[in-house]
């Protein structure tokens, strides 16, 4: 069934999970999303970027998202992803998303308060909830000194203003992850004791970007059937559990979802060359992205929670 955000997080917060949030961009990947956390019994959350609207069109990807949250048993969410402009997140607002992200991190603080809160305040007088984000979503190993770094990840203090002036209700934070699969060289690292600290000082659920974890099989079945990715690197599940335990009830996974299409598409292009029906060269992408959503789920600790 379609259900708010809201409520969904508020509830995850309660019981100490957090909501896997998957981007759409056509029937296959929503279809695979909504058919995983059924199988797990999990709420969840489908959601569109700016850059799948350009793609497939508002409309298309909401009608797409209304029919299987209607049909399923499973509380499903539909959100904008990153709306970076207003007249998108105004459509969206108007459209029926049960939430939208204005994302006005680019903006220097009290320019992203004030707009945020105008959305906000357009937002909750249609029943639409709003994330909002404070910080720079970019890899720690983006920032050459340790005081640059400081000054773009999320500052608790800032954050805890933030939230009182915006009235949001969610907020996405910045403590070490990027969008894409190259977040970090090395070792996986998220800052948590910044983590802790935002938490003392927020009570809004808190969203993670950047969260997958680029398993390293899906990286070798893409290479196997002739895919070169270099060396990717995602976050770790030590550091997502805790990401988890420490106030994280929203968690944005693209990548991984990307990955397992395309590890399904070179398999059976490259095992059956002879192959030319869509529906079949897109089968076995739908399985890897049901079987990789499943395990994202089970991580989150939402699996049972529908
Ligand atoms: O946050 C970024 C998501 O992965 C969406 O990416 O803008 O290419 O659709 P996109
Ligand atoms: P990934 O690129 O790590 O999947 O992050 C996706 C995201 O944050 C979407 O908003
Ligand atoms: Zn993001």
């Amino acid at each position: 069934m379609l259900t708010r955000t809201k409520r969904t997080l508020l509830k995850a917060q309660k019981g100490g999970y957090a909501v896997g949030a998957f981007n759409i961009n056509n029937m296959e990947i929503a279809h695979a999303i909504v058919e995983a956390a059924e199988r797990e019994k999990a709420p969840v959350i489908c959601q569109t970027s700016e850059g799948s609207l350009a793609y497939a069109g508002m409309d298309m990807l909401l009608a797409i998202g209304r029919q299987l949250g209607h049909a399923s048993k499973v509380p499903v969410s539909l959100h904008l992803d990153h709306g970076t402009h207003l007249e998108v997140v105004r459509e969206a607002i108007r459209a029926g998303y049960q939430s939208v992200m204005y994302d006005g991190s680019a903006h220097p603080f009290g320019r992203n308060v004030e707009r945020t809160r105008a959305v906000v305040t357009l937002a909750h007088a249609r029943g639409v909830s709003v994330e909002a984000e404070l910080g720079a979503i970019a890899g720690i190993e983006d920032f050459v000194s340790v005081k640059q770094r400081n000054a773009r990840l999320t500052n608790p203090e800032r954050a805890r203003e933030f939230v009182k002036k915006t009235k949001c209700d969610f907020l996405a934070v910045a403590i070490g992850t990027s969008h894409g699969a190259y977040k970090f060289k090395g070792r996986s690292r998220l800052d948590l004791s910044r983590l802790k600290e935002i938490r003392a000082r927020v009570r809004v659920p808190l969203v993670l970007h950047g969260a997958s974890s680029v398993p390293k099989s899906l990286v070798k079945t893409i290479e196997k059937h002739g895919g070169t990715l270099g060396e990717p690197m995602g976050v770790s599940d030590f550091d997502l559990r805790s990401a988890v335990k420490n106030g994280i009830c929203k968690v944005n996974t693209d990548t991984d979802v990307r990955l397992a299409f395309t590890a399904g598409i070179r398999k059976v292009l490259k095992q059956e060359p002879d192959e030319f029906d869509p529906r079949k060269l897109l089968a076995p992408a739908y399985e890897e992205m049901v079987s990789i959503i499943r395990w994202k789920i089970r991580l989150l600790g939402s699996s049972g929670k529908a």
